[in-house]
């Protein structure tokens, strides 16, 4: 396949809009091809990119188009963003009963700085309560796209899909790639095979890779030899080269996940070439402590997440240790989402049982000569104002796209302003009256967020406010000075080290009283008086009292049994049960630490 005959593209949607029904139906498979992850499965969500290649003839000639899939959703913008780097066209996918949402111009963004062909395409018309017209004119107004490239298609029935097809032939242009060039060939995913060890996803920039080739990393300099290539199929065919403009993986004696850099470029051994413009390293922006619930298993839960690790880059890992918790690993995710999904990864794929600390974001410390930042509430000063050398402290802020029929507006902006919002501003998506509008006009509302309060219960209230309506979408937009302060917990005036949280001052005091009331429900009584105090700085700004066990009350399962009625967290309780940790004098099932600690 000379490039001429190749097509790199990629699906780009809004989550549920129909990306893997389409890439599915494309390419002729009635199973879920490219949705491999069982918890991809489960959730019914894409949450790693993956790729396929498919054979189509047009004009009487066979071509090769690589479909590099995205994932979609507002965590893995990151993701989106490389895999569309391997691309020359993107289709923009958008469902004909939904119209835009939140995510469709997110990735629309990311697709436009990178400058590719993007086909307009509305699915699901198969359903009565499609509009397409309306969609269609909704879609070029807000992309500015022409209303004749729009192709209407369901992705469910197939129709309309051989246009798909045929556009990705005529409208995107092929890779440039000279097969007589110096090799360069960027990795932009890898993948870990128990047997064959690390095997690396390419787009083949110039040159030509062969089975047997030697060839070296920019950027280690380690030399390897390849063992084997191919393409994805949608599963992986091994074929003897791999040519300029295609997508494909390769297998060389690659044996630790740590080795595979993606955006590294890979060359042949005694060339000389400038390496490709590699990606941006991911910032995490949630983090977490993850601790296995039973201590012995921590070298095991470390190797298990170092390996998960490797198939999604974007996670940071660091260890961390906590009297309570034991050892564990502070791990940095791209958002909640991303985290929930790694945990459940981690108990599929590799039957940990964890528990996962709440999440917070990274904070900037900045003092006199130098800022930090950090990522752990431990390390936040206790009280900053009295310190001359701590200027300021600042959190992480985020541009929030919220699209919504109007009906909620009002919900929505009580909910941006509830959340700490700033500078919000509306307008009309669509003009009310305009042909064929018989729902209520949507209306995209834009605040300015701190990612603290995202990263909560944000995306739940706003779902439950808006009866599921509103979609939602968030963008890095700095760093800012705010006012936020470190909370402990101590008990009997002991502090508890897993437990420090980073607050807005201005919910002190609500905070304090809901978890000091947390550890009460689940702190046993003992012969004497607990008590339990929220301290802020030097000052207790809640308190709550556990009085003293009487002689003839039994204590039960250590007052475990006041909160098993969650299910799901019985096997815990019952290990955790068994280890008794000591805060001072205080007895604590390590069960109790469980549930406070897991935000359960
Ligand atoms: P993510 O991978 O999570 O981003 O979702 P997706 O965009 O891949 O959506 P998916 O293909 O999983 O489709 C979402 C739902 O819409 C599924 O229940 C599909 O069966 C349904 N669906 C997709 N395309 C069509 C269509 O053309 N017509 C109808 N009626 N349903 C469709």
């Amino acid at each position: 396949f000379p490039c001429q005959l190749i097509r790199n593209f990629s699906i780009i949607a809004h989550i549920d809009h129909g990306k893997s029904t389409l890439a599915d139906s494309a390419s002729g498979q009635n199973k879920q091809v490219l949705d491999k992850l069982k918890v991809e499965r489960e959730r019914g969500i894409t949450v790693k990119a993956q790729t396929a290649t498919m054979i189509h003839e047009f004009y009487g000639q066979q071509h090769l188009l690589n479909l590099i899939d995205t994932p979609g959703h507002v965590d893995f913008a990151w993701e989106v963003a490389r895999s569309l780097s391997a691309c020359q066209g993107a289709l923009l996918l958008v469902d004909a009963t939904q119209g835009v949402q939140a995510q469709s111009i997110s990735v629309f963004h990311v697709a436009r700085e990178r400058n590719i062909k993007i086909i307009p395409v509305l699915n699901k018309i198969d359903l009565p309560q499609a509009d397409p017209e309306r969609i269609a004119n909704q879609m070029c107004s807000t992309f500015g796209l022409e209303l004749a490239d729009v192709l209407y298609v369901s992705a469910k029935t197939g129709r309309g899909v051989d246009q798909v097809l045929q556009a990705i032939a005529d409208r995107i242009p092929p890779p440039k790639g000279d097969a007589s060039s110096p090799l360069k060939a960027l990795l932009f995913d890898s993948s870990y095979d128990r047997y064959r060890g690390v095997i690396s996803l390419t787009s083949i920039n110039s040159g030509v890779l062969r089975k047997g080739d030697k060839i070296a990393s920019s950027h280690s300099r380690k030399r390897y030899e390849v063992v084997e290539v191919g393409i994805m199929h949608p599963e992986e065919v091994s074929t003897e080269l791999l040519l300029p403009g295609q997508v494909g993986y390769f297998v060389c004696n690659m044996k630790e996940s740590s080795e595979a850099h993606i955006g590294d470029t890979f060359y042949r051994q005694g060339e000389k070439v400038e390496p490709l413009e590699g990606f941006k390293p991911t910032r995490a922006m949630v983090y977490a402590g993850v601790f296995p619930v039973d201590s012995n298993d921590f070298l095991k839960l470390e190797e298990s997440i170092k390996r998960l690790a490797l198939t999604d880059r974007s996670v940071t890992i660091q260890r961390e240790s906590s009297t309570a918790l034991g050892q564990g690993c502070r791990l940095g995710f791209l958002g909640t989402l991303h985290m929930d999904v790694f945990r459940q990864r981690l108990e599929d794929e590799y039957d940990a049982n964890v528990i996962i600390t709440s999440p917070t974001v990274p904070y900037k410390i900045v003092y006199k000569d130098r800022v930090i930042t950090i990522s752990n509430p431990t390390d936040f000063p206790d009280v900053y104002e009295s310190t001359h050398n701590v200027i300021e402290i600042q959190e992480p802020m985020v541009n929030a796209t919220i699209i919504v029929p109007q009906e909620f507006l009002g919900e929505m902006m009580d909910l941006c302003s509830s959340h700490r919002g700033q500078n919000m501003d509306h307008r009309y998506l669509e003009l009310a009256g305009a042909a064929g509008v018989d729902t209520a006009p949507r209306v995209i509302l834009t605040a300015k967020l701190p990612l603290s309060e995202v990263v909560t219960d944000f995306f739940d209230s706003l779902k439950h406010r808006s009866s599921g309506y509103a979609s939602f979408d968030y963008e890095d937009a700095g760093y800012e000075a705010c006012n936020m302060k470190k909370m402990t917990f101590q008990l009997n005036g002991k502090p508890i080290d897993a437990l420090a949280m980073i607050v807005h001052h201005s919910a002190i005091h609500d905070i304090g009283k809901l978890w000091a009331k947390k550890l009460k429900d689940v702190i046993p009584r003992h012969l004497f008086e607990v008590a339990i105090q929220a301290v802020v700085g030097s000052k207790v700004v809640a308190r709550e009292t556990i009085s003293a066990m009487r002689k003839d009350v039994t204590a039960g399962l250590y007052g475990v049994s006041s909160y098993l009625s969650d299910s799901q967290h019985l096997t815990r309780q019952k290990e955790g049960k068994k280890k008794m940790k000591r805060i001072g004098s205080i007895e604590l099932p390590q069960a109790a630490f469980f549930d406070v600690l897991s935000n359960k």
